[in-house]
This record gives structure tokens, C-alpha cells and sequence, in this order.
């Protein structure tokens, strides 16, 4: 069987019976676009995607290793699939990813039913390495190099850069599309994993970003959204003149088709006024920024490498709400960093009370293994108290981002549909009229009743109803 499926698939360029892949996903933007990107070349290669472990040949996991709980869940996964690795050795279960890259060797020790083990820099020969395994050569491990072990040149070129095309069937909406404009980060900031795992910060060349968001366009897709770890850091050099976030954003206003463009994760540090500035005038650039605080003291910030103070903080805000009335600006925080007092933590409080955030993430700090916060500071916050800080200032947060919902009461809002409920997609299909899902341009999440057949229109509605985390609207047609 095994050999027959193999024979059928060298000896072709389409299989006869074609293989069958499972990715699951957690993690951040950039993983999700990793995974669609993945997706598109396993489909050129002749896969097929399914939904469930059960049916799949091929089981891959694409990792996040920002947080301890994001690496426990992929081991526990792992470890469900022993017995299944067990009844059918020819399935082949692959690692790929930022957990990939900084555990390395220790996933086959603690797994050793895995077969690849492929970081993020490596994704570009995903199709290659499992043919590999196919053929007999597994386990295989192909990470890029070691930032600390290395020279930067070496290392820089270690980190591929992987932007194939993709048609729209590897996203959930034809009308809606990530789009990567940097890979990996510079910042160091001390608690964080990124900078090892995802390699030197290294922007794409302009032309491409344009010619790929045009070909979106031309596809059918309405709303990009650019990715980056510091993405208002992005700076093209490679041409005669150098290109920033600001230019670069001016340029995919003009492509036809596009309604809406949004990026992130913006670093405080580069918010520039000439980028607030292209943000209000370009009209297809949302008024929306997700601008991470991570802290309100001084004192933390700087133990974190941040690079600005809350005050400077303050100061970015405050040119943001007066150039942009109405920009949503989202962040994010972690509570628990080592030795964090009563004070800073109570400085957390302020700026997140009068900094109106739409909505925030709060994390607990998540030693890791090899950053700089691990290796120099005690972990000394009991998780008691973090989980304390990390509550209360989610209450703080839900009020406000009611209070902000609340301003959209009666009004109209423009939204991108983007499929059925959750709740839809669990009841049998049927009905003419379901509970569907848009997106405002700043990110605010409607729900409301219409036929399916609205996904991927960009459509008014006028909010009748708000909690916290949802507009709940009425279509006007
Ligand atoms: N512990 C907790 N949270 C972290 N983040 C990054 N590293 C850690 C860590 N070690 C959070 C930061 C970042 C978000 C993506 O994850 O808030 O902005
Ligand atoms: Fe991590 Fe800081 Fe880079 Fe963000 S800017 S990815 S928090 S090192």
C-alpha cells in the first residue's frame, strides 16, 4: 500500500490517490499565515487537506513557543498521537514552527514517534523533507542557525524567506489576506523567544509586497493585513530610495480592488508621526493599531529592554487620539514579570485605565528558556498574584471595551462579512437565514442575521445590541 501510494506519486505529477494532510495551528498571526503559505505548497505538491488526524497521512503541528501553556498543549497532542504512530507507523507526524527551532532535538526525545522537526526559517522545503521521510530518511531535523552562535550574515541567510503564491482556497475567505512584509525581530526585548526562534529582522523588498497584495486584489481579495513582529519598523533599503511603513502603505492604497488595509504588531518606539499621518489620510488604511504597552512602570519597562517609558508611551497615545479621533488601539501587557511590586503593577493599572484601549491581551510572564529575563531574573512573582494581576486587570479592560462598545449603539458600521457563527456552524445547515460574522474596519467583531450567501461583501449594518467583545447588528440592504 505504502509502496504503491509512493510509486503512484513519483511517477506522475498528480497522484493517483492523493495523500492527505492535517495542519493544526496555534499561535499568532504570523503562524496562521505560515500555516496557510504551507498549505498552498503541499496542495502544488499533490496533498490534500483534511480536518481530522483520523484521515490524514501526514500530521503537522506549527508551534508557538511564546508561552510555557502553548508548548504543553503540542506535547500533550504528541502524546495522544504515540498510540496512533503505533497502529500506523507509515503516518508521518511533523513539528514545525517556533517550538521546532527551540527545542530542536529534545521534541524527538520526548516524542520520539515524530518524524520532522522543521523551523520556522525552514518552512520553504517543507514538500522536500517530507518526501524524504516518505522515502526512508526520517527522523529528519532542518533548523536554521543559532542567533547567538553564528555571525549575523550566516545566520540572517540561514532564516529562508518563504512567500509562495497561494490561491484562496488555503484561507478561510477568498476576500480577506494576510500578507508578511518582515520576518523575525531585532528588539530582545529580555522575556521574549521570538528574536531565537524567528531569526534577524529582515524586511521584503517593496515590489514584492506590492506585486503580491495586487495579485490578492485581483483575486478577489478585499482586505489585507500586513504582518510583522515590529511592523512600523519596516524599511526597505533596497532600492534607490528607502521605503518605510508609511510609503509602502501609500503604495498598496493605489492598488485597485483593495478596500481595506491594516498591520500589525506596531513597536511604540517607531510610531512616527509621518505614519500616524498615513494612517488618517490613506483611506483605505484602518484606523486601527495594536501597539503592546507590555507594562506601566518604568522600572519594568526597562528591565524588559521596551526602549521607551510609560511617559513616552503616553505621549505616542496621545498624538495617535489627536490626529485619528476614533482609532481603536489595541495592547497588550504582561503581568508578573520578575520582581514586579504592588507599585508597578499599580502603574499597570493607570495606564491601562486612561488609555482606553478597545481591548488588551494580558499575559502572565512565561519564563523562557534561554532569554535573557530567564537567565537573569528570578521568576519571584507567585502565580497566585499573577493570576490575581492578570484578572483584575482583564476587569478593568472589559469595562472600558464595553463603555467603547457601547458608542456604537444605534450608529452604522461598514462591515467585512466573514462567514457563519460559531454558534451557526454547529447547527445543521438548512436554514435560509443564519448568524453570520463581519468585521468593522477597526477590528470590531458584529454579529448578525442574513443568508449565507453575504460572505466576503463589504456591508452596512446598524448596531442595535453590544457586550464587551461583540456588536450585534442588523443588515441594511
Ligand atoms: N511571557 C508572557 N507573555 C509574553 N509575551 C511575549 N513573551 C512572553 C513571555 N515570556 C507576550 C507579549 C507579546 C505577546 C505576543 O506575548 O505581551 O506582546
Ligand atoms: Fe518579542 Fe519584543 Fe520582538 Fe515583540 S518586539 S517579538 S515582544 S522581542
Amino acid at each position: 500500500m505504502e509502496k504503491c501510494r509512493r510509486d503512484a506519486y513519483t511517477t506522475t505529477s498528480r497522484p493517483l490517490m492523493p495523500r492527505r494532510v492535517y495542519i493544526e495551528t496555534v499561535g499568532c498571526q504570523m503562524n496562521v499565515l505560515d500555516s496557510e503559505l504551507a498549505t498552498a505548497d503541499l496542495l502544488r505538491a499533490g496533498y490534500e487537506p483534511v480536518d481530522d488526524t483520523r484521515h490524514a497521512d501526514v500530521i503537522l503541528f506549527n508551534t508557538c513557543s511564546v508561552r510555557q501553556h502553548a508548548e504543553d498543549k503540542i506535547y500533550s497532542a504528541l502524546g495522544r498521537l504515540k498510540h496512533v504512530k503505533r497502529q500506523h507507523p507509515d503516518k508521518i507526524i511533523g513539528v514545525l514552527g517556533c517550538m521546532a527551532q527551540k527545542d530542536r532535538q529534545t521534541i524527538l526525545r520526548r516524542a520520539p514517534h515524530v518524524d520532522l522537526v522543521i523551523g520556522p526559517g525552514q518552512l520553504a522545503r517543507l514538500p522536500e523533507l517530507i518526501a524524504r521521510v516518505e522515502a526512508g530518511e526520517g527522523p529528519i531535523v532542518e533548523l536554521s542557525l543559532d542567533r547567538r552562535a553564528d555571525v549575523h550574515g550566516t545566520v540572517r541567510a540561514s532564516f529562508l524567506q518563504h512567500d509562495p503564491p497561494r490561491t484562496a482556497e488555503v484561507r478561510p475567505i477568498r476576500q480577506q489576506a494576510m500578507v508578511r512584509i518582515m520576518f523575525g525581530c531585532d528588539k530582545f526585548c529580555t522575556y521574549c523567544i521570538v528574536p531565537a526562534v524567528r531569526g534577524p529582522e529582515q524586511s521584503r523588498p517593496a515590489e514584492e509586497i506590492v506585486a503580491e497584495v495586487r495579485r490578492l486584489a485581483e483575486d478577489g481579495c478585499l482586505a489585507v493585513t500586513l504582518l510583522g513582529q515590529t511592523v512600523d519598523s519596516y524599511r526597505d533599503t533596497s532600492g534607490q530610495q528607502t521605503v518605510r511603513l508609511a510609503d509602502l502603505l501609500g503604495r498598496l492604497n493605489e492598488i485597485e480592488g483593495l478596500r481595506r488595509l491594516k498591520f500589525v504588531t506596531s513597536h511604540p518606539r517607531h510610531i512616527t508621526t509621518d505614519l500616524i499621518r498615513a494612517v488618517r489620510d490613506l483611506p483605505k488604511v484602518s484606523p486601527y493599531l495594536h501597539v503592546p504597552a507590555q507594562s506601566g512602570s518604568d522600572r519594568i519597562l526597562k528591565l524588559m529592554q521596551r526602549g521607551y517609558t510609560a511617559g513616552k508611551y503616553r505621549e505616542m497615545l496621545a498624538e495617535i487620539r489627536e490626529t485619528i479621533p476614533g482609532a481603536a488601539v489595541t495592547s497588550d501587557f504582561i503581568v508578573g514579570f520578575p520582581s514586579e511590586t504592588d507599585e508597578d503593577y499599580r502603574q499597570t493599572v493607570e495606564l491601562l485605565r486612561e488609555s482606553r484601549f478597545k481591548n488588551s491581551f494580558i499575559f502572565k510572564y512565561s519564563p523562557r528558556p534561554k532569554t535573557k529575563a530567564a537567565e537573569l531574573y528570578e521568576d519571584d512573582v507567585p502565580d497566585e498574584i499573577k493570576r490575581q494581576r492578570n484578572n483584575e486587570l482583564l476587569t478593568i479592560q472589559n469595562a472600558i471595551s464595553l463603555e467603547d462598545a457601547q458608542t456604537w449603539a444605534g450608529r452604522q458600521a461598514e462591515i467585512l462579512v466573514e462567514g457563519p457563527s460559531k454558534a451557526a456552524r454547529k447547527r445543521p445547515l438548512g436554514d435560509a437565514t443564519i448568524q453570520l460574522v463581519g468585521r468593522t474596519v477597526c477590528d470590531r467583531i458584529v454579529v448578525f442575521e442574513g443568508p449565507q450567501e453575504l460572505t466576503g461583501r463589504i456591508l452596512p449594518v446598524t448596531i442595535e445590541k453590544v457586550d464587551a467583545f461583540t456588536l450585534f447588528g442588523r443588515v441594511d440592504l
